[in-house]
């Protein structure tokens, strides 16, 4: 038996059964794409990169201390964006009136707390599964809840799945921001629309400073720009196109990736640029695309952070990977390249491109040799391992239908209860042939290594079988994390303190539409025991 077949045979075949019988009746073909807008046959470059707003507070309110906090109100609806000058308007559901939404911008230590209000249309514009787990018949289209990836909230204000709010409802939610600088990004986490509501624009970014930060003189103002990247199938007529599967009441596809890569909302825009440093924010809000960037001519991206914020020190990268849901801080100098044109490629795909004044500019900012410390947390501090499988259960076609972390499925009990301020160690087994980049909510962590594994030992004896050495991370991987690439057929270890708060909390894989299958397990941070 191969392992394919093992998988398919196993039992664990029977959760998905009623899809793989549906698709079985149904060997009919893909549904064909309609027309769709081809990047490389367009006049790029002919719009400026737009920068998202700042968001403006509408006043403050007392926290439970009774001290005044910033208040934001977030209104969630369908509005218009034009992506190209050659593109008919498109249609989004987003914050406020922009993709990627308004930019949080908040203070480490400081509370604010932020009003979201559903004010969307009633019928989805992109193709439901009433299939899928939490999104039944009967559940009104347009649930929302907004997460902020990366922060530590308490659980009421974390974006529990579950917790959506429909039109005319509104969550207040608080966030502490108790935690060090980094880009964060708030986006939908409705239970099994998320991956519609992500791709149909709800996303934005939240960025936590401090004075540490601030005195490092990086970069900034004018000089730091966010880019934040989102890949989409674009229809003659401008609208998103989203595939559907050949099964008509089961539409879920694996996996979206589109032609198309908006960055900041905008197809093939230009950045003019100064002949100096810039601080770029990146961060990848596709659904399922991972990007490798690079730049012309070879230059090289200095990397300060990552998805938690600074790296001890910078590192050269050549060839940037992010996931989806990871984010990158880097550093380019555009001082040698006055006059030039230099263009952000995505593998063979054009992004943007920067043009560079052929003036001489100043630049009074700094790129540090040492940037922000983060102490290695040991490993024998952690209390416990947990071992825990991603495996993919394939349908009678050889194509994935369902991933499964630890085997189970959303709604069985919680299994992982790690106690606050403990580490543990949690080693994913990827027993799948691709990266699924994991994320954990609350919490931050550091990525121990990468081992390869010999699969059929781990499923066939329940033995792990180390094939290889243990990896330690990439530079740009080496500082604090919230969501890791684990790798297929090997082992990846991360070291994680639970710190912040007890309560139920998700993790999950961040391609989105795993997520919406099942790739999803609640976990529950409890209190000590009382000695
Ligand atoms: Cu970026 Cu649970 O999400
Ligand atoms: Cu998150
Ligand atoms: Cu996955």
């Amino acid at each position: 038996m191969t392992r394919r077949e093992w998988l398919i045979g196993g039992g664990i075949l029977a959760a998905s059964a009623r899809r793989v019988i549906a698709q079985m009746a149904h060997m009919a073909p893909m549904p064909q794409a309609p027309p769709l807008f081809e990047p490389r046959e367009m006049t790029p470059f002919v719009d400026p990169l737009p920068i998202p707003d700042v968001m403006r507070p509408v006043g403050t309110r007392l926290n439970s201390s009774g001290k005044p906090v910033p208040y934001y109100n977030v209104p969630i609806q369908e509005f218009f964006g034009k992506i190209h000058r050659d593109v008919p308007p498109t249609r989004f559901w987003g914050y406020g009136k922009s993709v990627p939404g308004p930019t949080i911008e908040a203070r480490s230590g400081e509370e604010i707390r932020v009003e979201w209000s559903n004010r969307l249309p009633s019928k989805h514009f992109l193709p439901i599964d009433h299939t899928l787990m939490g999104a039944g018949k009967g559940r009104p289209d347009s649930r929302a809840v907004v997460h902020v990836h990366g922060a530590r909230v308490p659980p009421a204000s974390d974006g529990w799945p579950e917790q959506t709010i429909v039109p005319g409802e509104s969550a207040i939610c608080t966030y502490p921001n108790q935690q060090e600088p980094a880009l964060l990004w708030y986006h939908d986490h409705a239970m099994g629309i998320n991956r519609l509501n992500v791709c149909a624009g709800m996303a934005g970014l939240y960025v936590i400073r401090d004075a540490f930060e601030d005195s490092l003189n990086l970069p900034s103002g004018e000089y730091e720009i966010p880019l934040v990247l989102m890949d989409r199938m674009i229809r003659t007529d401008g609208q998103i196109y989203y595939p559907v599967s050949p099964v008509p009441d089961a539409p879920w596809m694996p996996e979206y990736s589109g032609n198309a890569t908006l960055v900041n909302g905008t197809l093939l825009p230009y950045l003019d640029v100064k002949p100096r440093k810039y601080r770029f924010r990146i961060l990848n809000a596709s659904n399922a695309r991972f990007y490798f960037l690079s730049l012309d001519e070879g230059q090289v991206f200095q990397q300060i952070g990552t998805d938690q914020g600074l790296l001890p020190a910078p590192v050269a990268v050549g060839r940037l990977e992010l996931a989806p849901g990871e984010r990158a801080d880097v550093v380019l100098d555009f001082a040698d390249h006055r006059g030039r044109r230099i263009v952000l490629h995505n593998q063979s795909f054009t992004l943007m491109r920067f043009n560079v004044a052929s003036d001489a500019a100043t630049d009074t900012s700094a790129l540090p040799k040492t940037l922000r410390a983060v102490p290695k947390i040991a490993e024998s501090t952690a209390v416990m391992t947990r071992r825990l499988s991603l495996v993919e259960v394939d349908n009678v076609l050889s194509e994935p239908s369902i991933h499964l972390l630890d085997g189970k499925r959303w709604h069985e009990p919680i299994s992982e209860k790690p106690v606050l301020d403990t580490t543990e160690i949690w080693e994913f087994f990827n027993l799948t042939e691709d990266v699924h980049p994991i994320h954990l909510h609350l919490v931050r962590f550091q990525i121990l290594d990468r081992r390869p594994i010999d699969v059929s030992t781990y499923v066939y004896d329940k033995k792990t079988l180390y094939t290889g050495d243990a990896a330690p991370p990439e530079p740009g991987e080496a500082g604090w994390k919230d969501t890791v690439r684990v790798t297929p057929e090997a082992s990846t270890r991360i070291l994680v303190k639970f710190e912040g708060y007890t309560g139920r909390y998700v993790w999950h894989c961040h391609i989105l539409e795993h997520e919406d299958n099942e790739m999803m397990r609640p976990y529950e941070v409890i209190a000590p025991a009382r000695k």
